[in-house]
């Protein structure tokens, strides 16, 4: 049974969760019928006077309750069996928060969501002092909101605006700020939890209060969360921030605030009623749907096996070659997850450059007290550097990182052959280069592969583990298990120039130069490509590529493609320019110390282009750009280059931030119709030129009514 009632000797009651399978305890349907089963035990016991105090605890090591099964929210159809399933929760968690005995949520690890709530539902809680514990309300990611009680109990616990930050944030709290806020009452040492525990369960057995409960408020907080104006000013910074973010592009944030904001004078009851309605709502949204379709596929991707028969070697020790900021990066995120790396390079200012760069990003998430300095100290020396190869020896995978060029690449390669282990596995984190071509100068190809991560590393989610075709399974393996343990999600691509991501997205930006040469205005486009949902519009984000790379990549895709990619005359005549945007304050826009500062119209001279513009219609930019990239998305498809429509949309998601509550780039064109899709591009093919003429794939999607996810379901294993 899970979870099951325990009562000890002194009456002291332990409802312990241990989901059987998961390594993370979940309140599925069952779990949740199983606890209303013991809390009838509960109330029992305690008005018979057996039961004097109740711990809420798992005996699920690092894991407290992850939360509701979000298969069963995807699942909702109907907004009144939403509304329904709030309610349940709500009634279930409501019966504890009225038990006759107190209630103390111990809490050990991972506590999220459906978690949170029931842990608000007790009269006290308590946390450990481990790193890995994270309280949180993440449901604004997903689309929804805490719909079993949070945002009816949090602001009254923490105050209103540490609850909207902890909900319109959706990020968790580690253990001292958890304290700090309220949102626990006490933190208590690892070693002695579970006595600490029933020590404090005791005590309030006996009736004791224990001292320490309220967090202190401080005379600014209790103006912002205590007084009408003040809540006024706190929702009005809460909301603009949201606008900030997410341009009203996402209900579910706009839902939290309007529900906070409607409930504070009202009753508890009234507050339930308000939260169950705006589950409903959410929980049949688009968005919301789209936002978990996305989340399971990222899930799906981080579970493996990613090559069929391939086995992962453990990784004790990693390699980096080459200390410039993709070197740099990947050797941070790696010690930041525990993993001994050594950086080689040829210079020794490179080599103090790249630890300085690790350095900076640890400092950071000191700054933003997601680490301790201890912690960070600790594991920034786990990163040693050096120009010979004597810590590369001992290394399970080796990352070359070096410039881009293959002469060097080869060279670097071979260096690394004649000195690694027979298991170690090599990779090379090259953008453009082929794995193929790389592999000829390799003794044993089998262990060779591509490992292509995205820039700023430890900000970038997305790996792309390119298999080579002598690529064995174990090295893809490896690297892919690798990827997930870096907090990345990988995607397996063959060895094609762009592989995945750089091959869809080049056709896009491209597509934004030849809007150019039409003669529209950038920063219209910019607008109307941002008002879809991406983070950033074309130009600004060709800044932040740099024009020089752009200027290079689009000449090689054209090279490989042919027609269809070649160079739009505006985008080939900056690359000889001399911008190269944001790295040398100069590009579309103009950057005073790396920050945007405005909108350039001379580039429009730079480009031989008059600078009288006109004003595209924002659906015409949004079909010009998001076309031919499904075009090619299907092109991919049909060439193998990935194996399903899931590893496009993670890919375009996690890669280029294509917007995740439109699902993914072909989720997208699913929900268009492929008849619909096709016709479009149709027409543009018409007016723009032959590359719009839909690709094979594309028109038999049309012809016979098919999806891309049912064509290329997500099977996880390219063939
Ligand atoms: P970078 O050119 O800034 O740094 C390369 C480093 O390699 C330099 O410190 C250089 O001294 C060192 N190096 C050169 N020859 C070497 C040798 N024989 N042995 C050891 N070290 C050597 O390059 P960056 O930007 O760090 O990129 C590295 C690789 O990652 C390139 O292949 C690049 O295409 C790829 N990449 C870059 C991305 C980016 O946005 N910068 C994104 C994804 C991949």
């Amino acid at each position: 049974m899970n979870p099951r009632l325990r009562i000890d000797a002194d009456g002291v009651g332990h409802l312990a969760f241990r989901d059987p399978v998961r390594r993370q305890n979940i309140l599925t349907h069952e779990v949740m019928e199983v606890l209303a089963e013991v809390v009838e035990e509960v109330e029992e016991a305690a008005r018979g006077g057996a039961l004097r105090a109740l711990i809420v605890e798992s005996a699920q090591p690092g894991s407290f309750i992850a939360g509701a099964d979000v298969n069963a929210i995807a699942a909702i159809e109907d907004r009144q069996a939403a509304t329904e399933a709030s309610r349940a929760g709500q009634a279930l968690f409501g019966r504890i928060t009225t038990l006759p005995v107190p209630t103390v949520a111990a809490i050990r690890g991972i506590c999220l969501g459906g978690g949170t709530e029931l842990a608000l539902a007790c009269d006290y809680r308590v946390a450990d002092n481990d790193d890995r514990t994270r309280i949180g309300l993440p449901e604004v990611l997903l689309g929804i909101l805490p719909g079993w009680g949070g945002t009816t109990r949090l602001p009254g616990l923490v105050g209103l605006s540490a609850a909207l930050d902890l909900m319109l944030s959706g990020k968790p709290a580690r253990f001292s700020k958890a304290r700090r806020i309220g949102l626990v009452d006490r933190v208590l040492p690892r070693q002695q939890f579970e006595q600490r525990c029933l020590a404090l369960a005791r005590a309030l057995a006996r009736g004791e209060s224990p001292r320490g409960k309220r967090a202190r408020r401080t005379l600014a907080s209790r103006f912002l969360d205590g007084t009408t104006p003040g809540r006024a000013l706190v929702f009005r910074a809460a909301a603009r921030q949201v606008m900030k973010r997410t341009a009203g592009r996402y209900p579910a944030p706009l839902k939290i605030l309007e529900v906070v904001r409607r409930g504070l004078s009202r009753p508890v009851a009234e507050r339930l009623e308000l939260e169950a309605r705006a589950v409903g709502e959410l929980a049949v949204s688009p968005e919301c749907k789209n936002l978990l379709f996305v989340f399971q596929l990222r899930e799906a991707a981080r579970k493996g096996p990613w090559a069929g028969g391939g086995r992962a070697a453990r990784v004790e020790r990693l390699a980096v070659i080459g200390a410039g900021p993709m070197g740099g990066g990947i050797a941070q995120v790696a010690a930041y997850r525990d993993i001994p790396v050594r950086m080689k390079d040829i210079r020794h200012e490179a080599v103090a450059g790249g630890l300085a760069f690790a350095r900076s990003l640890f400092d950071g998430a000191v700054g933003r007290r997601s680490l301790r300095p201890r912690e960070a100290a600790r594991r920034m020396a786990l990163i040693t550097g050096g120009v010979d190869y004597a810590g590369v020896r001992r290394a399970d995978v080796v990352v070359e990182a070096v410039v881009e060029k293959m002469a060097v690449k080869e060279a670097v390669l071979r260096e690394v052959e004649a000195v690694v282990g027979a298991g170690a596995v090599i990779a090379s984190n090259t953008s453009s280069l082929s794995i193929d071509r790389m592999a000829t100068v390799l003794d044993h190809p089998e262990r060779f592969a591509g490992m292509h991560f995205f820039n700023p590393v430890h900000r970038m989610p997305l790996v792309e583990v390119v298999r080579g075709a002598k690529t064995g399974d174990d090295a893809v393996e490896t690297l892919a298990t690798l990827s997930v343990r870096l907090g990345k999600v990988p995607v397996v691509t063959a060895d094609a120039p762009g592989f995945l991501v750089n091959r869809v997205l080049g056709p896009c930006l491209n597509e934004a130069g030849h809007l150019l040469d039409e003669g529209w205005d950038a920063r219209a486009v910019d607008r109307a490509w941002k008002r879809f949902g991406m983070p950033m519009g074309p130009y600004r984000l060709m800044d932040e590529i740099g024009l020089d790379v752009m200027g290079h990549a689009g000449s090689t895709m054209a090279e490989a493609f042919g027609d269809r990619m070649a160079p739009a005359a505006s985008l080939a005549a900056l690359a000889g320019s001399g911008r190269v945007g944001r790295k040398g304050g100069r590009g579309f826009y103009l950057y005073a110390k790396g920050r945007e500062k405005a909108f350039d119209p001379t580039v429009y001279g730079d480009m031989n282009l008059s600078s009288v513009r006109a004003r595209p219609e924002p659906d015409h930019v949004r079909d010009r750009l998001v076309l031919v990239m499904i075009n090619e998305a299907a092109r991919v498809l049909e060439e193998g280059i990935v194996a399903s429509a899931a590893d496009v949309d993670l890919g375009m998601v996690m890669g280029t931030g294509f917007p995740p509550f439109r699902g993914g780039l072909l989720k997208y064109a699913d929900d268009r119709g492929a008849a619909e899709v096709a016709g479009a591009m149709e027409a543009l093919s018409k007016s723009c030129g032959s590359r719009y003429e839909p690709s094979a794939l594309v028109a038999e999607l049309a012809r016979t009514g098919g999806i891309f996810h049912e064509a290329f379901p997500a099977t996880r294993q390219p063939s």
